[in-house]
């Protein structure tokens, strides 16, 4: 029997990384949309840290060239079709608002009028994020949380969530959107706060450095393992009726108690490394995101595994163990 075929577009981000694992183990012939870039050694780091680079397809694509989506979902027929890919730095999207518009709005779009047009009956998921409650109009947000975006990468995901909605009801596609909340791994890029946490740790452990220069710790988020999170995904396609879903923790915390927890696994104290430098401030903050889960854990039996404690930790192993080898990622 053929395998069920899947195209992941960010295939080489960190989710779609874990993603790809999880539907190879699932049995799935796994395909994926590469970005051309001149410097091939960072091409597929992550799928070589997890083992399965030479176990994916990858096409040479990219997600504003409209014409090289429908080449390549003509020649691969997914049956289901995960759009990860964007810029996805909120700080970035303030020094790239258009670039972000155009990536991360417009290529959602670029991407369900592909699947429209080539492969009208595979199944779409849209990666959407709960940086679009920004200034949160409820303290704890779910599906029927009213969105309020507080930067250009918001503004831009909630164009590409609504899209997907709209191509749902008006073209009967089986589109769904996941309202994932903050979720990381030692695949993080390294400019995103958790993983600049645990290498500065790591540096910090090893006597690489001395400090570690952070902006707003006062900022609360919703963190969770994109290993568990990539499940989710998953599941909301072997659904019968596509719908939105929020996948969270259901627990907040601060940087500030991020960074304690980091510091405290490699038996350091924060207080004597961490310094405040008004560079990685943000122009308008979202100072709190809180999920509730309640849907996912009905409809579709999802439940989060990993719990922060767990995952503080295995960031700060990775890294240590990633600088002892010199290795990058
Ligand atoms: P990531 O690590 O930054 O990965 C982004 C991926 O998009 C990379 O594979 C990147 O390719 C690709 N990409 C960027 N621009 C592209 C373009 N123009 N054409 C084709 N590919 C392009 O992000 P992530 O953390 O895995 O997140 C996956 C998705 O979920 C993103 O859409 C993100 O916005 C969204 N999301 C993430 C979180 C989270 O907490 N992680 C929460 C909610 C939503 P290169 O490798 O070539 O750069
Ligand atoms: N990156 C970074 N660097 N953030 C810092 C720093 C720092 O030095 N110091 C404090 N922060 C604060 C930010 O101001 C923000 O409030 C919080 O840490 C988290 O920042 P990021 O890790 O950059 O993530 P994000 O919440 O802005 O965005 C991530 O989550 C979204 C889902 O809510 C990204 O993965 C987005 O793509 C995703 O949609």
């Amino acid at each position: 029997m053929d395998r069920k075929r899947a195209l992941i577009t960010g295939i080489t981000g960190q989710d779609g990384a874990y993603l790809a694992q999880f539907l190879l183990s699932k049995g799935y012939e796994v395909h994926g949309l590469l970005r051309r870039s001149a410097s091939a050694d960072v091409i597929g780091s992550r799928l070589r840290w997890l083992g399965i680079a030479d176990s994916v397809v990858l096409h040479d694509g990219n997600l504003t060239d409209l014409s090289g989506l429908l080449r390549v979902m003509q020649e691969v027929k997914p049956a289901e079709v995960y759009n990860l890919a964007a810029q996805s730095f909120v700080k970035s999207s303030w020094q790239q608002p258009l670039l972000t518009g155009s990536v991360t709005g417009l290529g959602a779009a670029n991407m369900l009028e592909a699947v429209r047009i080539a492969c009208p009956d595979a199944r779409f998921y849209q990666a959407s994020s709960s940086e679009m409650y920004g200034l949160i109009q409820e303290p704890v947000q779910s599906e029927t949380t009213p969105f309020y975006p507080r930067s250009p990468y918001a503004a831009a995901k909630l164009y590409a969530h609504w899209m997907t909605v709209n191509y749902r009801e008006s073209f009967g596609l089986h589109a769904s959107s996941g309202i994932l909340f903050n979720h990381e791994s030692p695949l993080r890029g390294i400019e995103f706060v958790t993983r600049k946490i645990t290498d500065g740790v790591a540096r910090i452990k090893l006597g690489m450095q001395d400090k570690l220069a952070l902006g707003n710790m006062d900022a609360k988020r919703d963190w969770g393992h994109a290993r568990d999170y990539v499940q989710a995904m998953w599941l909301m396609l072997q659904q019968d009726v596509p719908e939105d879903y929020v996948i969270a923790t259901g627990r907040t915390v601060a940087v500030s108690e991020f960074c304690r927890l980091a510091f405290e696994h490699a038996g350091l104290t924060m207080e004597d490394h961490v310094v405040q430098d008004e560079r990685y401030m943000r122009p308008a903050e979202v100072d709190v995101l809180l999920g509730n889960p309640e849907k996912a854990r009905k409809n579709l039996g999802w439940a989060p595994e990993t719990t922060l404690e767990m995952l503080v930790a295995e960031m700060v192993e990775a890294d240590l163990q990633r600088l002892r080898h010199h290795e990058h990622l």
